[in-house]
């Protein structure tokens, strides 16, 4: 190896030793008599010196180094006059006795250092350099380290690693699949896997039993902060299990990570339907980091002549509570921000319930004393606490009464990175409704099995029956989704009925797998969780980006190196692809 040390590992033990180091330099000084040099690796930073005792050359050399050229260089370990407390090697340094320059480099685009001076986009073109920085590193020696972690307790309970092909056919998760065209097949295309499910239930068909795979997926959807086009799914499937033992092995996943990668116990997670998540925080990934539940006021808010709430669908309030002192102007502009296109509220109703007793609403005209007295009561207001309502289309006003809670708490600080609240969401419907095409979809995928005693309601309700689905949510996103899947033809075939698939299609498409039903399909089901997001939110992120080494930006594009791009004439000859259409 050209060096005997790493730059993040020397210490007062090693005084005198004569040592090796290589690394790229992060600063020096100069300060006449004296050169110090920071030179960094993977591991650290140790701090190099040079004066009068070393010869003119070698200082000519050291004064003439530049940001992050590549060093290898030999000295002895001495004590430091000043020490540095906050870092390993901040006892020593290096009397440099030799240097020799591996490699320069061009003066970065921006400073190599934990505070960096490089915006966004100067920083994804030139990735290679962020990814120096301490701050971007560790994250993804955090994701490494929890990969190990799934590995380990995966491997712990049987589970076997299955790779399964990333040039596929389709598989229904709801958003559009990357294609990819074959040269050999002309005018056919294979589709990226928007996850591996129709292959980890095959498995499941040849006896695997338990199968897991730490796998990219891809889906061509509208970008978010915690959506990449290509992104990695720790994704498992079980047989002859039931949806309690799905849950119990997963939380117990969850719980190994936390307490292994962070150090924290976590009680059980507790556990909610999705109907209450929606009537309560008017989401099926709840923040339960804090309360504000929602309370349904139609009882005591209508009839009193007030149009608004007499023509709602519903009325719902919450407690921002200690808010009873927020001005006039912050409440007009809270109202603003709920009536932004993106929310999309028509209005705020307040009710302030102030220190000395009294309640005071923007809609005073027409409720009196008792019906605020009421009102305060239903929401448990306190003197101090401010009331807010909205009303309208039930679903509508769950939705944006939603995005008001998680503002508030976000406000009012209660959604701190270090407090954990992990749920489990159960029995969502089976199907949803799209008011696009007017017909149903799959609210998880269509191979998810009905609840038995709902099934009976699919030609009568669709909309009603629920599913044998569960999602697991920390801080309010979801990290995971799963279910118990059909292992039977004829229900498979009945579910593609009734999302619309003729018999034709559905075989078509999905023929494979009925087929396989049909040699002694084990009753199975699985998971799949969201590792880039699981990984954010052990790092405190808001941003699943940092914990992806090469991630793309908002418009799916990789700056770096530039693509997606145009490819040429040739190549789109072989591929037999033209178009008609204009660009
Ligand atoms: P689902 O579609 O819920 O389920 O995906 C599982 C988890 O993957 C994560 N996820 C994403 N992460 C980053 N970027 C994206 N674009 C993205 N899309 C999804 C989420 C999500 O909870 N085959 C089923 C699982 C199963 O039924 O076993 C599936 O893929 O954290």
């Amino acid at each position: 190896m050209l060096r005997t040390h790493t730059c993040g590992e020397l210490t007062i033990s090693n005084l005198g030793e004569t040592v090796t180091l290589c690394g790229w330099v992060q600063k020096s000084r100069d300060l006449g008599a004296t050169t110090f040099i920071d030179v960094r690796d993977r591991y650290g930073l140790t701090q190099l010196v040079l004066n009068t005792d070393n010869d003119a050359t070698l200082r000519e050399k050291a004064k003439g180094l530049g940001r992050e050229f590549v060093l290898k260089v030999t000295g002895k370990v001495i004590e430091r006059t000043s020490k540095n407390a906050k870092m390993i090697t901040g006892d020593i340094e290096i009397a440099v006795t030799d240097i020799e320059i591996l490699n320069s480099s061009k003066t970065p685009p921006f400073i190599i250092e934990d505070e960096t001076d490089g915006g966004e986009e100067l920083r994804a073109k030139y990735r290679y350099l962020d990814l120096r920085r301490n701050p971007i590193r560790n994250n993804l020696m955090l994701r490494h380290k929890m990969a190990q972690e799934i590995r380990k307790y995966l491997d712990g309970l049987d589970f076997i690693e299955v790779e399964t092909p990333v040039l596929i056919k389709s598989t229904p998760e709801g958003a559009r699949d990357f294609v990819v065209p074959s040269r050999m097949n002309p005018g056919e295309f294979y589709a990226l896997p928007q996850s591996p499910q129709t292959f980890k239930q095959l498995l499941m068909v040849s006896g695997f039993d338990r199968y897991f795979q730490i796998v990219k997926c891809f889906r061509d959807e509208d970008l978010r902060a915690d959506r990449q086009p290509e992104f990695t799914q720790i994704d498992c499937e079980l047989s002859f299990i039931t949806q309690e033992d799905i849950l119990n092995i997963f939380e117990g996943l969850t719980r190994h990570l936390f307490k292994t990668v962070k150090g924290i116990d976590l009680v059980k997670f507790p556990r909610m339907q999705y109907a209450d998540a929606m009537r309560l925080y008017g989401s099926d990934k709840p923040d339960l980091r804090f309360g504000m539940e929602f309370v349904e006021l139609n009882g005591i808010m209508k009839g009193k002549n007030f149009s608004i709430f007499d023509n709602a669908e519903l009325i719902v309030g919450i407690n921002a509570k200690g808010c009873a002192e927020y001005t006039r102007k912050q409440l007009d502009e809270l109202t603003e921000w709920l009536k932004r296109p993106q929310i999309g509220a028509t209005g705020l109703i307040y009710c302030r319930y102030g220190t000395d007793g009294t309640l005071k609403s923007s809609v005073d005209k027409f409720y009196g004393e008792d019906d605020l007295t009421n009102l305060a009561a239903a929401l448990s207001a306190e003197p101090g606490d401010l009331i807010l309502i909205l009303a309208g289309q039930s679903q509508k006003v769950r939705k944006q009464m939603n995005e008001l809670r998680l503002e508030m708490g976000t406000r009012l600080g209660l959604r701190n990175k270090n407090d954990f609240a992990p749920l489990w969401v159960l029995d969502f419907p089976l199907l949803e409704w799209d008011e696009e095409t007017e017909r149903y979809h799959a609210m998880h995928h269509p191979f998810t099995s009905p609840k038995p005693e709902d099934i009976a309601m699919l030609d009568t309700e669709p909309g009603e029956v629920r599913a044998n689905a569960y999602d697991l949510v920390i801080n309010g996103t979801e990290i995971g989704g799963g279910s118990i899947r059909i292992h039977d033809r004829t229900l498979q075939a009945l579910m593609f009925k009734h999302l619309g698939f003729s018999p034709e299609e559905a075989q078509k498409q999905f023929g494979f797998l009925m087929d396989a039903f049909e040699y002694g399909a084990p009753p199975h089901g699985g998971i799949a969780f969201g590792f880039d997001r699981l990984c954010s939110i052990f790092a405190g992120l808001d941003s699943i980006r940092d914990v992806i080494a090469f991630p793309k930006n908002n418009s799916g594009r990789d700056v770096m190196i530039d693509t997606p791009s145009s490819i040429s004439d040739a190549q789109l000859n072989e591929l037999k692809i033209t178009t008609t259409l204009p660009l």
